[in-house]
């Protein structure tokens, strides 16, 4: 695992709302995959609530780098670590770093994740072990580093998907059984954090426009109509529950659908 960071201010997104100097003043936060899409949506809104920001990613360097000017732009410390989620000793790792450049962790946004979908008979082991690798041991492992750090107030909050509601057609087993499983973690970190202050909650976005999932792709009209709004939803408006969440002590072991109404 590598760190590094810059200095000059950049504008990745239009993230509005509300501006530095929020709920989460003198927390940190560590944000995996906060790169792009809704991680650095997340990474900015926390940042713009108060707090200090360490991002995960893999291939986005740059983008990562972006994203931590932005931050020092609002005022706030960041720091950007190559870390993949896919290995045991990194998923675990950039908790530590981000411990160690922030001095402290507050927030734990398990936002890295991979979709693989596909009908059944096109699934490899290889597909599985990946999936599985990343958007559940890697999401396990962060989680268990991070509560070793946290103090009375860590927050810990995961992303799962829509389709763990509702799956509206075929191809989505590998993807979501791996986010299912996250519920049965969010509930039970929620039990067994939740005397030492500590809360854990999951948040299940609906189609979302990012490089994962673009609003212009050839299935996004589909999912699209799948919502009751009718369209798909910007990282801002998941980053925007991701931040009241992460000043929430009254909230644990709960599932927070932004989804526009797919589930309905
Ligand atoms: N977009 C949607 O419609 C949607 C819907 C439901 C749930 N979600 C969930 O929301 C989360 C974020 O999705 P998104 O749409 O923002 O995805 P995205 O646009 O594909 O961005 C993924 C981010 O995760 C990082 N990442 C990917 N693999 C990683 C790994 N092995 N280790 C560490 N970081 C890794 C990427 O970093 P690099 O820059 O290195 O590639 C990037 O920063 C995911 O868990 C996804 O399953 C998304």
């Amino acid at each position: 695992m590598t760190s590094h960071s810059a200095d000059n201010s950049a504008h990745i997104s239009d993230n509005t709302l509300p501006g530095p100097g929020g709920t989460l003043l003198g927390k940190a936060a560590l944000v995996t995959g906060g790169s792009r899409g809704i991680g650095a949506a997340t990474a900015l809104r926390l940042a713009r609530e108060g707090a200090d920001v360490a991002v995960t990613y893999v291939d986005g360097k740059e983008a990562a780098e972006d994203v931590v000017r932005a931050v020092r732009a609002l005022g706030r410390r960041a720091v950007a670590l190559r870390a993949d989620a896919a290995d045991a000793d990194e998923a675990a790792g950039a908790v530590t770093a981000a411990v160690r450049s922030l001095g402290r962790l507050d927030v734990l946004v398990n936002n890295a994740g991979i979709g693989v979908l596909g009908p059944l008979d096109a699934l490899t082991v290889s597909d599985v072990d990946r999936v599985l690798a990343v958007n559940v041991r890697g999401v396990f492992l962060a989680s268990r580093a991070a509560a070793a750090h946290m103090r009375e107030g860590g927050r810990i909050i995961t992303l799962g998907t829509c389709m763990t509601q509702r799956v509206p057609g075929p191809g989505g087993t590998l993807y979501t059984m791996s986010k299912a499983a996250l519920v049965g973690l969010t509930k039970a970190l929620a039990r067994e954090l939740g005397g030492r202050g500590i809360t854990a909650n999951i948040v299940h976005p609906g189609p979302i426009d990012t490089g994962m999932n673009p609003a212009d792709g050839p299935h996004a009209p589909a999912q699209a109509a799948m919502t009751a709004v009718g369209r798909f939803g910007t990282a801002d408006e998941v980053a925007a529950t991701i931040a009241h969440l992460a000043g929430a002590a009254y909230v644990t072991g709960a599932e927070f659908a932004v989804d526009g109404g797919h589930a309905a």
